[in-house]
């Protein structure tokens, strides 16, 4: 029986998870706040809290597991895409202990994790089936044939979706990340009231820095006539981004199934947790005949129980990575 201990490292949250047999035993992580009050995370000091991190979340993940550093059978970690300096935190350290317990490493692509978290749950899809991710950092519509064969057909030119409500809250005068802010309040605002430009592009892509301009010029033009339009007009406002965001990922995903003709539709990533994205897609579903899946909140943010998912099927197939492993930015899935 594979236990596996998992490392996740790749942006701002530090986590660890242990693994056993493909049943989830431990799952820690760690949020760095110290990027708030600059409104964005800095790589600079996003390594250096992975650094003081990560061995208290190993320890915690470990003991929670009941498991010893003795009874492993392979570390992983996530080896990309995210920020190089915290990435090397954690696969240093991965590739440290596996040469110290002379047990195997495993390497693990961070949006297929990501994919994968959707078999820690009872409510599993079957393969094939179409999963669109949307985090702060990436935005992929992608057809999952089986855990270690996936095919991204659309995807975002510039801003993430994420990125996409964090902006324009930004914009609005919310903290940072102001995307469940923005969220929640839209829920009593009019989501017709302004329109903004779709970020649907061809194919199957997404853009959504024009969004950000367009909200940027208009909020300027009403602000030059009444100061305090944002204000006065903050639900609305809240309502009428959200539901063009909402509006534009249903509008590719619509697309996509009816082309690739799957009709189980997974959602993953941070931005799964958008009240009205997940009431927009439900409604589609009804209307589609779509199954749809969407992880637990704890597991559609950056968590280590999704390496550890991801590295379980590799381990299944023998899908190993060497002491050469170095971490990829930009690794593809
Ligand atoms: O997956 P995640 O935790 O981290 C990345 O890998 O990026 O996603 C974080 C992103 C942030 O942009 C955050 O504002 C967004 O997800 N987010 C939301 C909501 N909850 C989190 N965006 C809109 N509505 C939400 N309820
Ligand atoms: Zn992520």
């Amino acid at each position: 029986m594979p236990i596996i201990l998992a490392l996740e490292s790749s942006c701002d949250d530090t986590g660890a998870a242990v693994i056993a047999d493909g049943v989830l035993l431990a799952n820690v992580v760690a949020t760095q706040k110290v990027h708030e009050q600059y409104g964005g995370v800095v790589p600079e000091l996003a390594s250096r809290a992975h650094q003081q991190h990560l061995l208290p979340v190993v320890t915690a993940a470990l003991a929670e597991a009941g498991i010893s550093k003795a009874q492993l059978t392979a570390v992983a970690a996530t080896q990309g895409p995210g920020l190089l300096g915290s990435l090397l935190v954690g696969t240093m350290f991965a590739k440290t202990l596996a040469l110290a317990l002379g047990i195997p490493l495993i390497g693990v692509n961070h949006m297929r994790a990501h994919i994968l978290a959707h078999f820690l749950g009872a409510a599993r899809p079957a393969f094939p089936f179409l999963c669109l991710t949307v985090s702060g950092g990436h935005t992929q519509l992608v057809v999952v044939r089986s855990a270690l064969a996936m095919e991204v057909i659309g995807q975002t030119t510039d801003d993430a979706a994420g990125e996409a409500f964090d902006k324009t809250a930004k914009l609005l005068g919310l903290p940072y990340p102001g995307g469940p802010l923005l969220d929640q309040l839209a829920r009593t605002g009019d989501p017709r009231r302004f329109a903004f430009p779709s970020g649907a592009m061809g194919g199957y892509d997404f853009s959504f820095s024009g969004l950000k301009t367009a909200v940027l010029y208009f909020l300027k033009k009403q602000v030059a006539l009444n100061e305090h339009f944002i204000a006065e007009n903050l639900a609305d406002l809240c309502a009428s981004i959200q539901h063009t965001i909402v509006g534009t990922l249903l509008h590719q995903l619509r697309r996509a199934a009816a082309a690739t003709g799957l009709t189980q539709v997974a959602l993953a990533g941070g931005v799964a947790a958008n009240s009205g994205l997940r009431a927009a897609l439900r409604a589609e579903a009804e209307t589609q005949g779509w199954t749809v899946f969407i992880p637990d909140f704890a597991f559609c943010t950056d968590n280590a129980a999704m390496v550890a998912m991801a590295a379980h099927f590799q381990f299944e197939a023998g899908d190993f990575a060497s002491q050469l492993l170095s971490p990829d930015p930009r690794l593809k899935l």
